[in-house]
């Protein structure tokens, strides 16, 4: 049976990996799994490149599939801000509560109309034969004016959707697995490597 290999330490993203590729013929490993441990600086300018980086470096490890995936806010006010910065906003180790607050603070009284923001999520597959597959995906949405919710993590108590009319750190996993940008960049992924023979 093939192999693909997730470079992720997150148990959430693993579990919505599997159950997307569930029925595909394919053994899913998480890095640790693999007895992979490397850390990979990223960077890239795009998520793309970045997923790029994290999956063709992994990819000197193993001969198996490598995934990588990169995500991030974008806030269209804030000039895309904090973009693939998204991690390191404000420095690593600050709390979301901070970084959720500062965002709201920059954005005191901008109309909603000019609090358009996106999730983005870009994946990427190296190949064994050297090839590199890429999917990205958004979930659009705005920033409200205060945080709801405590479902998720990161920047979901700020980032709401039209389609449900709340936050999605107020949606259930399912709900946001569904509609997000991770989501549809893993079944987009999946699109890919099926027409790959996998
Ligand atoms: P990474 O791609 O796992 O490194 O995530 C980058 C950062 O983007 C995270 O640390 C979060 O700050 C933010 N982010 C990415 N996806 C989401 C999401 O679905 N909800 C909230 N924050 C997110």
């Amino acid at each position: 049976m093939k192999r693909i290999i997730f470079a992720t330490g997150n148990a959430g993203k693993m579990r919505e990996i599997r159950e997307i590729m569930a029925d595909m013929d394919v053994e899913i490993l998480s890095m640790k799994e693999a007895g992979i441990e490397t850390d990979i600086v990223e960077d890239g300018t795009t998520f793309e490149e970045n997923a790029m980086i994290k999956a063709k470096a992994i990819a000197t490890f193993t001969k198996d599939i490598v995934l990588a995936d990169d995500s991030g806010l974008e806030v269209d006010y804030l000039n895309k801000e904090p973009g693939v910065y998204s991690a390191r906003y404000m420095g690593e180790d600050t709390s979301y509560e901070i970084k959720n607050q500062a965002i709201l603070d920059r954005l005191a009284g901008v109309p909603k109309e000019k609090r358009t923001a996106r999730f983005v999520c870009a994946i990427a597959a190296a190949m064994p034969d050297g090839e590199v597959l890429v999917t990205r995906e958004t979930i659009e949405g705005y920033i409200g004016e205060k945080t709801a919710g405590s479902n998720g993590f990161g920047y979901d108590p700020i980032f709401y959707v039209d389609e449900y009319g709340c936050s999605t750190a107020e949606l259930t996993e399912e709900q946001k697995n569904e509609i997000s940008h991770r989501g549809k960049a893993l079944r987009a992924m999946k699109e890919k490597l099926n027409q790959y023979g996998c």
